[in-house]
């Protein structure tokens, strides 16, 4: 067994060669997990257990050609994710960390009719894009909130209302992407990152958006044009944004760090006590099952686990 227990991700040779001849990778999503790290794994390799619920760190179709089980870590990092993104909604609406940072700066300041003044949450609509366990989960929220729900997602056609679920009465209208973008106050953004979602927000459906709008993101960074964001926030085409991920982390876009109405965070969608201990626990499973010879609870790549019961 190799483990890394560095604080910083383990360097590409180091991976490349304590991989070699092993049975089970854990890695992380600062992982690329490609054709040349199974190869220099080698054929007694079974799985790759993700450490994160997103697996577009991995090459999936190059695991399955080598009959190589992925795994991820979906459910248990499910409400804490929701939890981040109304963090950053709210936070980014009520200026929050620019409130923080007004007192830190230490520059007198005093109560005003018109100082930082943010924008209502309550009685807005919440746009969510992308409507699987954590977009569902950020919706539910929102009946507390007193807010409409409208959503996008590839699965549900337009007009298509589904329950929240949680014991409310609540339900979310499926709405086409552009609609959406022009409709809600909020707009957060549960989408997993592929060829289809990359950039999916664009400068030119940013500009759609309401000036009032709060886009926020705790999914991937690249399904988001930076550049185009900063522009955006530059020129009060929306009002602010929550940005959780980033297009090329750990970087973060000089423009963004010089713009108070971005707050920022480093990927902590997940990053509480209980669940990160929950998605260890679940990794362990995910191994240990592929290890016995069992299917493990939170297979990505199915083709894999029926093919090898078909053989025996
Ligand atoms: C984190 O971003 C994850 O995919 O779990
Ligand atoms: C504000 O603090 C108020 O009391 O209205």
């Amino acid at each position: 067994m190799s483990c890394w227990s560095g604080e910083t991700p383990i360097p590409r040779e180091v991976l490349l060669s304590d991989a070699r001849g092993k049975q089970a990778l854990i890695t992380l999503l600062t992982e690329q997990v490609d054709g040349d790290l199974l190869d220099a794994a080698g054929g007694q390799l079974r799985i790759v257990a993700n450490y994160a619920v997103g697996v577009d760190n991995i090459d999936v179709t190059a695991c399955t050609a080598r009959s190589v089980m992925v795994t991820n870590t979906p459910d248990v990092l499910t409400e804490a994710t929701a939890d981040m993104a109304w963090a950053l909604m709210m936070s980014a609406a009520r200026r929050v960390a620019e409130g923080d940072r007004l007192l830190r700066s230490a520059r007198p300041w005093t109560w005003g009719p018109e100082t930082m003044l943010g924008q209502d949450v309550h009685g807005r609509i919440l746009g969510v894009v992308g409507f699987g366990r954590i977009g569902r989960a950020v919706g539910r929220r929102a009946a507390g909130f007193g807010m409409r729900v409208v959503f996008n997602d590839r699965s549900h056609s337009p007009g298509t209302a589904v329950s929240l679920g949680g014991g409310g009465s609540a339900k979310a209208v499926a709405m086409p992407l552009d609609d959406l973008l022009a409709a809600a106050d909020f707009v957060s953004l549960h989408v997993n990152l592929s060829k289809e979602t990359r950039h999916l927000i664009t400068a030119a459906r940013l500009a759609s958006m309401k000036p009032t709008a709060v886009l926020v993101n705790t999914s991937r960074g690249p399904v988001v044009d930076e550049e185009a964001l900063a522009e955006a926030l530059e020129r009060g085409t929306i009002f602010a944004a929550g940005l959780d991920v980033f297009e090329r982390e750990p970087e973060v876009s000089p423009r963004l760090l010089g713009q108070p109405r971005v707050v920022l965070c480093p990927h902590l969608g997940s990053a509480t006590v209980d669940t990160r201990l929950a998605m260890g626990m679940l990794v362990v499973d995910n191994v240990l099952a592929v290890l016995h010879g069992q299917r493990p609870p939170t297979l990505v790549n199915a083709e894999v686990w029926e093919r090898s019961r078909r053989s025996l």
